[in-house]
This record gives structure tokens, C-alpha cells and sequence, in this order.
């Protein structure tokens, strides 16, 4: 059976960068808080006159098919990870496909939040190994600054989440290498701990003045029941990873966990007693991307030259839902 690769990853983020200081001047927080509870120092947050979801992924997919050198029209298949579409429906899969000229390919989208980028990764492989696809773009691309209550009675979440792009090329190779597996999961008992409530179907309007005053569009998060239940299903997930493919901690090269919390990572990090240069963070600069995370960490960490020929990735996400999901890769 085939196996599938990433050949090539790329990211985008928007050029409007939002510090601490920033945050500071519009609601009741502090530089201090912030960075001693989630280790942000900066986000992104987009430019409503110039950024979409779709048109940061394009940007992302180009910078990816560069990288792995195909044209994009060599593509045939999209997978595109998102929770914050451009529109209700159609999804953004269909907007990416019509930026980039690909009329007539599909375009799947996926709505795991900050898994999302996993379960695209694992539907991408699956079509992949089946013989169906050669090439298949796989992308996380989210806005969600639009969605944040940026008064301080917002402030636990809207100092966390930040938007952005992540891409991935996806190729068939007979090659004994690529993603070696991924394991998906949920438990949707939680899915009213980390969503966003309107507009939804089930209302007599989709939109009401209710819902304007409520502010009930604005993500709504419990923060201490996400962060509980992110230590233990992050732990649990990368053991499962690890067990399947008869490998043990020390084998990992990186860890690119979903950027959900600084003390997340270092939280998991310290459970597999993984050395700093083994896990691979940068939500000091990002924030959480939901699931644009995980791509725009790889590219960055391939940049920095952290993922070479032959190393063992372990990728890792827990979020909304919830889902949580891994993968292990050989490079
Ligand atoms: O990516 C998807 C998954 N998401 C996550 O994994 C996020 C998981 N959760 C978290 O990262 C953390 O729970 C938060 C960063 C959201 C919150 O941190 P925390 O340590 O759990 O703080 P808390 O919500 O328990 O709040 C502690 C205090 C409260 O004040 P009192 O009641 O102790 O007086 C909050 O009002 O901190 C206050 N607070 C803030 N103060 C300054 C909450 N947000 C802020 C803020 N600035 N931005």
C-alpha cells in the first residue's frame, strides 16, 4: 500500500500584530497575566479590509507547493480544516479551490477546531493510501478575532485566540516513510465547554437582537475544564501514537503540539521528559491559531531546520468538541 508524505508546508499569518501592551489599553489585563498563564507575547489578528480565511490559506498553500516543488495545479484534492468559514456555507474549501484555479477538483471541509488539522492530515492519508488521491492540499486556516469579546469581561479567552494559515502537501510514495498513523477522537459531552452558541439552525431566526445583546456569537470557553482535560487527553493521545507504531518517548525528534496554552506544552513536555529542543513551540508569537496551529509550527519549525530527512514527528491537538487527535511521522 501506498504511504502518503508531506513534500512541502507553508504558512501565513497577518501583517497586524497585536501585543500584550495592546490588549492592555482595551481591557482590564496585564502583560504579566498573560504571559504567566499562557506565555503569549504577541498574536495576529487580521485586517478586515484585506485578510479571509481562504485568501490567508492560498497564501499558505503557495508558500507550501513551492516548497515541496509541484505546480499547484498538480493538486486534486483539498482538505480544508476550519471552525471560522468566511461564510455560513458554502465552506472554505470551495473558495480556496476557485483562488488557486483548481475548478473542478474537490474540496472537503473539516469542523474539529483545534484537531481540525489532524483529522484533514488523516482524511488526506486515507485517500491517499486507498490509491484514490496522488496529491492532496491539506490546510488549517482560521479567523477568530472577529469572534472574541474583547472587553475584559472577554478577557480569559480573547487574550489566547489569533488567526492565521497553515498548509500542507500531501503526496502517494512507495517509500517506507511518511505518516505512520494518526488516531482521531471525541466526546462530545463537552462540546458546550469551548464553542460558539449563534448563529445556529435550531432558533427560530438565525440571527436576533437576543443574540446581538447576549453576546452570544463571541467564543465562549471554560478555560479550567479545557485545560484539565487537554493534560491528560494530550498525554494519552501521544502514548496511543507512540504504542501503535512500537516506538518509545526517547525516539521522538520534535513534538509540534496544537498551541493551545504555553503550560499545556510545557505540562506534556515535562510528562514524556522531553528536552526543550524536542518540542516545538512558537505561540509566544501567534497565540492559538485553533487549527492553523499545528501547520503554521511545522513550517516554521522546517525554517528553522528542526524537522530534517528521516526524523520522527509526533503532532498532537485537543480542543473543541471536544476532539483531541495525534500523528506520527517519519520525515
Ligand atoms: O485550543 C483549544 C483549547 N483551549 C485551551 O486549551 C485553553 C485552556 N485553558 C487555559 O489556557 C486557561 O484556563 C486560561 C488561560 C484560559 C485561563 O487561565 P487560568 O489560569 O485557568 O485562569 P482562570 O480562568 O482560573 O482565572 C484566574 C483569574 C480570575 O480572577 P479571580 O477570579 O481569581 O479574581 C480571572 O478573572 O484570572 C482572571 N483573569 C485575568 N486577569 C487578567 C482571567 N483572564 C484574565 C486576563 N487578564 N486576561
Amino acid at each position: 500500500m501506498k504511504k502518503s508524505r508531506i513534500t512541502g508546508i507553508g504558512h501565513y499569518v497577518p501583517e497586524n500584530v497585536v501585543t500584550n501592551a495592546d490588549l492592555e489599553k482595551i481591557m482590564d489585563t496585564t502583560n504579566d497575566w498573560i504571559v504567566e498563564r499562557t506565555g503569549i507575547e504577541a498574536r495576529r489578528w487580521f485586517n478586515p479590509d484585506k485578510d479571509t480565511v481562504s485568501n490567508m490559506a492560498t497564501r499558505a498553500t503557495k508558500m507550501a507547493a513551492d516548497r515541496a516543488g509541484i505546480e499547484i495545479k498538480d493538486i486534486e484534492f483539498i482538505v480544508f480544516a476550519t471552525i471560522t468559514p468566511d461564510y455560513f456555507f458554502p465552506g472554505s474549501g470551495v473558495l480556496l479551490q476557485r483562488e488557486l484555479g483548481l475548478q473542478g477538483i474537490g474540496a472537503l471541509d473539516i469542523r474539529n477546531a483545534c484537531s481540525g488539522f489532524i483529522y484533514a492530515l488523516s482524511v488526506a492519508d486515507q485517500f491517499i493510501k486507498t490509491g484514490m488521491y496522488k496529491t492532496v492540499l491539506v490546510v488549517g486556516a482560521e479567523i477568530q478575532s472577529s469572534a472574541l469579546d474583547k472587553s475584559t469581561e472577554g478577557r480569559s479567552s480573547s487574550v489566547i485566540f489569533a488567526d492565521g494559515a497553515g498548509a500542507a502537501i500531501l503526496q502517494a510514495t512507495d517509500e517506507d516513510r511518511g505518516v505512520l498513523s494518526t488516531h482521531l477522537h471525541a466526546d462530545g459531552d463537552y462540546a458546550e465547554e469551548l464553542y460558539v452558541h449563534d448563529p445556529g439552525s435550531s432558533r427560530k431566526t438565525r440571527l436576533s437582537k437576543d443574540m446581538l445583546d447576549g453576546k452570544t456569537f463571541n467564543l465562549t470557553m471554560n478555560g479550567n475544564t479545557v485545560f484539565k482535560h487537554a493534560v491528560v487527553r494530550f498525554s494519552e493521545v501521544i502514548n496511543e501514537a507512540l504504542q501503535e507504531n512500537g516506538h518509545v518517548t526517547e525516539d521522538i525528534d520534535l513534538l509540534i503540539p496544537h498551541q493551545a496554552n504555553l503550560r499545556i506544552s510545557n505540562f506534556v513536555q515535562r510528562q514524556f521528559k522531553l528536552p526543550d529542543d524536542k518540542v516545538f513551540n512558537n505561540i509566544m508569537h501567534y497565540g492559538n491559531t485553533t487549527a492553523a496551529s499545528i501547520p503554521i509550527a511545522m513550517s516554521e519549525a522546517w525554517e528553522k531546520g528542526k524537522i530534517k530527512e528521516g526524523d520522527l514527528i509526533c503532532l498532537a491537538a485537543f480542543g473543541s468538541g471536544f476532539t483531541w487527535a495525534s500523528s506520527l511521522i517519519r520525515w
